[in-house]
């Protein structure tokens, strides 16, 4: 794997994130490797983590090439020990801990009536309870060091309600709960913890396992661009730098929030009168209306 070079040019200095140390759960493949990537080429020594050796150290070596400071280590956002672990070992081999990006999670297409309890748990426990236990296990490191940053990927699956994801659903509401919950109570000790609600992003395990059908990429990010008002599907770049931002100083009291990168995807729907019909459809009926000789205090009550 090689480190993926952005479609557009960072607007922030390369060192802005000079000095800081970031550990990013998820972070070899997909969104979690971009992040890694974008806040390693920012300046910050990077700790990825994941469940599969060959993944991380082919990441690593990615990262490595492009001058960024990275360690792997293996393990399970599910087990709490392994969540203890890496932090203490990011701690010993990168002299600290500044930043935590909770990017770790599970999904599938499911209806609620066939997805098995064990299935919902174990969606629940990756994203909500690993996004817990991860936070929980940084925040000492954090504390200690006088702040940091929290990061939680979450989605916009649960703004309104998304077929075949009543799992990854309430997990990600879950995050987004304790994103607010965790920003209150740790303010005080100048830990800031945000959200990024990604939209279809392209080139993840997310796209291509949720779009739902059997397609080629290019056809898959076509599909979905038609219902994205910006017109494309996000990159994973999008996602990453919105990330930098987050952990940058320009977001110094920026807490609790979660951010929305996702081209305004969730809030699409098919218009009932197609752009091209709305002034001869809405003059229609203003004309017919002042044909039957209405006046214009009783059309406005209308
Ligand atoms: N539909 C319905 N249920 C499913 C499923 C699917 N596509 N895939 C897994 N499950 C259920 C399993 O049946 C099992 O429940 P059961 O014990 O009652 O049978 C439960 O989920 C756990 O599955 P298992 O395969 O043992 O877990 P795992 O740890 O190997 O995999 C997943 C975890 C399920 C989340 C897996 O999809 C995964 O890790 N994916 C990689 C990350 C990813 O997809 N990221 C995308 C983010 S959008």
């Amino acid at each position: 794997m090689s480190a993926s070079h952005p479609p557009g040019v960072s607007p922030f200095k390369s060192d802005i994130l000079k000095g800081q140390v970031a550990l990013v759960t998820g972070g070899g493949s997909g969104i979690g490797f971009e992040i890694s990537c974008q806040l390693g080429l920012h300046g910050a020594a990077v700790a990825i983590t994941g469940r599969r050796q060959p993944v991380l150290d082919s990441a690593v070596e990615a990262f490595c090439s492009e001058g960024i400071n990275a360690i792997g280590i293996q393990g399970d956002v599910r087990k709490n020990q392994d969540c203890e672990r890496w932090v203490e070992e990011t701690c010993a081999k990168l002299g600290g801990l500044d930043i935590l990006v909770n990017c770790a999670a599970g999904n599938f297409l499911a209806s609620a009536e066939e997805i098995s309890v064990n299935g919902f748990r174990t969606v629940m426990e990756i994203d909500t309870i690993g996004t817990f236990a991860m936070s929980r296990a940084a925040f000492p490191a954090m504390r200690q060091r006088g702040g940091g940053r929290v990061v939680n990927i979450s989605a916009t699956l649960h703004y309104g309600a998304t077929w075949w994801q009543a799992h990854a659903s309430a997990a990600k509401a879950a995050v987004d709960s304790l994103t607010r919950s965790l920003a209150l109570e740790w303010g005080a000790f100048g830990v800031c913890v945000n959200g990024i609600a990604p939209g279809p992003t392209g080139g993840t395990a997310g796209l291509s396992k949720l779009a739902g059908v059997d397609a080629s990429e290019d056809d898959v990010n076509a599909l979905v661009a038609s219902t994205v008002p910006l017109g494309k599907v996000g990159s994973k770049w999008d996602i990453a730098i919105a990330a930098v931002f987050l952990c940058s100083s320009a977001a110094r009291h920026l807490t609790g929030d979660t951010l929305v990168v996702d081209g305004a995807a969730w809030m699409w729907r098919e218009p009932a009168v197609p752009r091209k019909m709305v002034s001869k459809a809405s003059r229609g009926v203003e004309a017919k209306s002042r044909a039957l000789g209405v006046a214009p205090a009783q059309r406005s009550k209308l």
